[in-house]
């Protein structure tokens, strides 16, 4: 059976002393979570070994890792690395980086393998932006993400895997998906996977939703059958908000 997770991206904010703040909060307050909602956060590189020390109930995740194993890659944090510091999800294919970055779909195959070589589960995302929903192109553009990002994985590898759908227009502007939005992809993201994978392993797939999910809207996007949980940008930054949507379940 699939999990129920929420997990937060704090992109490129706070410094390391408010990081281990916010950590230590959220932290504290998870005791108050159901046991059946998995947490994670997801600072900064920086702040990932200190970070790891406070944290027993949340689980610890990193934003990104490099699309090769080990060498002169100037600035890059390798998946190994990540692993040795203790970190157990690594957020893979972000728009951020996607159209920041230049993140293509192949670039974001190999860091998705690179994570899983070294045990940890990539929090995959995908999402159309706003163009493309107007034309009636975002469900051929998430299929073609999750296809070329995800679908040349063994299925004992893609078991591993957590999907993210993030609608680019829906990311830090205030507006969300509604929750039949959220519902009629989560289920369409469902339906490419049991096509490839089969109904087990679709049924086993935690499937969040991500862009300005808030303590307030998250009770309505949760409670579709097919979103399996959040992932948070702007409330994740406050210990509050964090833990008010991980009751929202
Ligand atoms: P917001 O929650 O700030 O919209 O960001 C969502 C996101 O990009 C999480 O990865």
């Amino acid at each position: 059976m699939r999990k129920k997770i929420v997990a937060g991206n704090w992109k490129m904010n706070k410094n390391l002393q408010e990081g281990i703040t916010l950590a230590q909060e959220v932290e504290k307050m998870a005791s108050g979570v159901s046991g059946e909602v998995e947490l994670i956060i997801a600072p900064p590189f920086i702040h990932l070994t200190e970070v790891k020390k406070l944290l027993g109930r949340v689980k610890l995740g990193a934003q990104n890792c490099a699309s090769e194993a080990s060498g002169a890659f100037t600035g890059e944090v390798s998946a190994a690395m990540l692993a040795s510091a203790g970190v157990q999800y690594v957020i893979i294919g972000h728009s951020e980086r996607r159209s920041y970055y230049g993140e293509t779909n192949s670039i974001i195959n190999k860091k998705v393998r690179l994570a899983l070589e070294n045990n940890l589960h990539p929090i995959f995302c995908c999402g159309e932006v706003l163009s493309e929903r107007e034309k009636g192109a975002h469900f051929d553009v998430v299929r073609k993400q999750v296809e070329e990002g995800l679908f040349t994985l063994s299925s004992e590898e893609f078991s591993k895997v957590i999907i993210a759908y993030e609608p680019v227009w829906a990311i830090g502007t205030g507006v969300n998906a509604t929750p039949a939005q959220a519902q009629e992809m989560h289920q369409y993201i469902r339906s490419l996977i049991a096509g490839k994978y089969g109904e087990t392993a679709a049924n086993n797939t935690s499937i969040l939703y991500g862009g300005s999910c808030k303590p307030s809207n998250a009770g309505e996007l949760f409670a579709n059958p097919d979103v399996d949980g959040g992932l948070i940008g702007g409330a994740s930054l406050k210990a509050d908000d964090f833990i008010g949507i991980a009751k929202a379940f």
